[in-house]
């Protein structure tokens, strides 16, 4: 088998809850709002993939119709070779779907009880369960908790055991909806260091993973799909989506208090972008990073008795890249 995901023009459209004007004025017509917007893209197998996307851009949608959970208006996509329309038994027993939302877990009920209830939903053997729940939460680190009421778990705790629960049937194919959402920074470090280096490198498992945290899908590093408004705006690893974006590295310098005709000077230099919001008495010029010209924008400057107080390199953040592809609205 080729890849592990495969997607193909897929689209989805939801039909829209009209407001009261709409209703006025288009009382018959049917509004659609269009969720997924013809995407396509392979996943090979074994490989983690950041599905990257602000509020509404159609993350959770792509996620729901690759497990079945949701039709698409049309296109085509096969998870594991299968097609997802087709809602076949093999299919969901070779994906799991990690979502974090509390209100899907028995709260009265104890970690090891709901594990034990949703893993005899897949109908594996009781000792099977047992088995693997011990050694799951063992390695998840949730060994002490895992008799304690659900009600009693702090948001880690619940997102572990949320974890826990997708992988209980041991599926190939895992699909994470915002699994660090809620989670201090400490927790959210600590789950995108299991998820890269124990589920994905060590055990070889293919991960589908939404955020909205630019963050999470840097600090993951693998492929990145960047999602907006149910259309892919890029696809690739962080280098290649740089190329895309053609966001280039600058170079940043700091002058103090310098004489009235300075700037006009500085902005007449190769390489100029722009000038930088900074204090009354600091002005910051940004300049293409070009190879050698940091040394001779110092030199002109200083020649034309301007103060540098510093001049460093900047990279692009994933923040930037984003900017670049969607704006700022
Ligand atoms: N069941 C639904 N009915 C109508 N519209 C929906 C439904 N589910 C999602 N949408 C709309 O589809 C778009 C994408 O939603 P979603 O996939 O939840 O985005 P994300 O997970 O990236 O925040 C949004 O505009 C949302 O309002
Ligand atoms: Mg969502």
């Amino acid at each position: 088998m080729e890849h592990a995901i495969r997607v193909i023009g897929l689209t989805k459209k939801f039909l829209k809850q009209k407001s009261n004007a709409e209703y006025f004025l288009q009382p018959f017509q049917k509004l659609y709002v269009t969720a997924l917007d013809n995407v396509s893209f392979d996943l090979p197998h074994g490989e983690l993939l950041c599905l990257l996307g602000e509020n509404g851009a159609g993350k959770s949608t792509l996620i729901k119709t690759l497990c079945s959970l949701i039709w698409p208006t049309s296109g085509y996509a096969f998870v594991n070779g299968f097609n997802v329309t087709r809602n076949d038994v093999q299919h969901r027993r070779q994906i799991g779907y990690v979502i974090c939302d509390e209100r899907s877990f028995y709260w009265r009920l104890s970690g090891r009880r709901n594990l034990q209830f949703f893993a005899s939903l897949y109908k594996l053997p009781t000792e099977r369960i047992n088995r693997r729940i011990d050694e799951l939460v063992e390695w998840i680190g949730l060994s002490e908790a895992i008799d304690q009421r659900f009600k009693g778990y702090s948001s880690g705790m619940r997102q572990k055991l949320a974890i826990v629960r997708g992988l209980m049937h041991d599926p190939d194919i895992i699909f994470m909806d915002e699994p660090s959402k809620s989670l201090d920074p400490n927790a959210a470090h600590n789950l995108q260091e299991l998820i890269k280096y124990e589920i994905v490198a060590k055990h070889g498992k293919t991960v589908l993973l939404a955020t909205h945290n630019l963050q999470e899908a840097e600090a993951l590093n693998h492929r990145i799909i960047l999602l907006h408004k149910g259309k892919i705006q890029a696809f690739g690893t962080m280098p290649e989506i740089l190329t895309q974006s053609k966001c280039d590295s600058t170079y940043v310098i700091k002058l103090t208090n310098p004489h009235p005709d300075l700037p006009a000077k500085i902005v007449a230099l190769p390489g100029y972008l722009r000038q930088r919001p900074e204090t009354n008495s600091i002005l910051a010029f940004e300049f293409n990073m070009m190879p050698h010209n940091a040394s001779e924008i110092i030199r002109q400057v200083v020649e034309w008795d301007g103060s540098v107080v510093s001049c460093y390199a900047q990279v692009p953040t994933l923040q930037d890249i984003y900017r670049t592809f969607i704006g700022d609205s």
